[in-house]
């Protein structure tokens, strides 16, 4: 990875004697967590945890943990990068990513189709930005070789896309990325947990993810958790703990949450059954004549284009008198004429329930 421009910012930090890193401290009288009445227990008298399970302060101070740190290795370890780094949401990774990495003269290409936390995460960066038509590897390129030259170039996609359902051409867009140096950035939030064996993802299911300059794995969908980590290099990570604000400034994830996402890990690779029962899902979903377009996808997340708010409303509410829980997709979340029902495959649904569905929609 190109990251001499990463490196000399940290080294100014170090210069300055205030390069920030993650400690651990034991044995020390706490006059220093958040714990205002200890009821998160960890340094109180009561031993226990009487209230919640809170972390009592941010990373850098008192809300790191040796289970944080284990997390965060695991976590790197199953997808085959050098390091990774805990946030407390989806949101809060892009927007700590894409807020402190790219600089004033560098620029962000982005998926018109790309989630909010993308699209907020650019806003927030001092760097300039341009947004490329869905999946357009030819629109992307075009743009691209208007802003040769200037600054450090960043693309932004998602593997999967949240309203869509498909999969960003991966192949070709690492393609455009290496020929015009601009480093690629991955969301993986609907990939992870359901694409590739052990559920790894796309860009490591197509040996792709060497060719990526960070990539997002968020914990509230497949993991069935909560919070999300950025998996890059290690001086990437030494970068964020340094400068993304969402990072900094946050209580950190309770050791709970650290847990859940250390068993949804551990559990990825036995999960074979379930990915398994989720792709016949999605095959005959995709294999059912329906009265609306249906969205081309092979993945959990399945469009139904029904045109029109009240028309899309409608439908949706039919299908809950029937006991299914479906929700309509309106303008301006996406654009007017492709408003839609997004219906969501899960391995535990029954082919007797697929059935049902597919029936109110003939
Ligand atoms: C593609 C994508 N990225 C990020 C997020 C945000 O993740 P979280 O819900 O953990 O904040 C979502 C969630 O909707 C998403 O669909």
């Amino acid at each position: 990875m190109r990251e001499a421009f990463l490196l000399e910012k940290l080294n100014e930090r170090r210069d300055q004697q205030a390069f920030r890193k993650l400690k651990r401290v034991v044995g020390l009288v706490d006059f220093c967590s958040n714990d205002y009445l200890g009821l998160a227990g960890k340094h109180s008298g009561f031993g226990q945890p009487l209230v919640s399970h809170g972390s009592t302060g941010s990373r850098l101070l008192t809300g790191n943990s040796t289970e944080a740190e284990e997390l965060e290795s695991q976590i790197a370890d199953f997808h085959q990068a050098e390091a990774a780094l805990l946030f407390n949401s989806g949101y809060d990774a892009n927007l700590g990513l894409l807020s402190a990495v790219p600089r004033k003269a560098d620029h962000i290409f982005y998926d018109q189709l790309s989630h909010a936390s993308i699209r907020d995460g650019v806003r927030l960066s001092f760097a300039q930005s341009t947004s490329f038509r869905h999946n357009d590897m030819d629109d992307l390129e075009k743009k691209l070789s208007l802003h040769a030259g200037e600054g450090e170039k960043f693309v932004v996609t998602e593997t999967v896309f949240s309203m869509d359902g498909d999969f960003c051409p991966l192949e070709r867009l690492s393609v455009v990325c290496n020929r015009y140096n601009a480093h690629l950035i991955l969301d993986e939030a609907h990939a992870l947990g359901v694409v590739g064996n052990s559920g790894i993802g796309l860009s490591q299911s197509m040996e792709l993810h060497d060719k990526c300059f960070a990539r997002v794995y968020t914990f509230g969908k497949a993991a069935g958790a909560h919070g999300a980590a950025i998996a890059g290099s290690a001086t990437l990570k030494d970068f964020l703990i340094n400068f993304s604000r969402p990072f900094i400034y946050t209580t950190a994830l309770p050791p709970a949450a650290i847990l859940a996402v250390k068993r949804a890990y551990e559990l990825f690779p036995t999960l074979a059954n379930e990915r398994n029962n989720l792709s016949m899902l999605i095959r005959s979903f995709q294999q059912a004549e329906l009265k609306y377009e249906k969205l081309l996808s092979s993945t959990a997340i399945q469009g139904i284009i029904v045109p029109g708010n009240d028309a899309v409303k409608e439908v949706a509410m039919k299908i809950r008198e029937k006991g299914m829980d479906v929700r309509p997709i309106l303008y301006p979340t996406v654009p007017k004429g492709r408003e839609r029902l997004r219906i969501v495959l899960h391995s535990f649904n029954t082919a007797a329930e697929l059935g049902q569905l597919i029936a109110c929609l003939q």
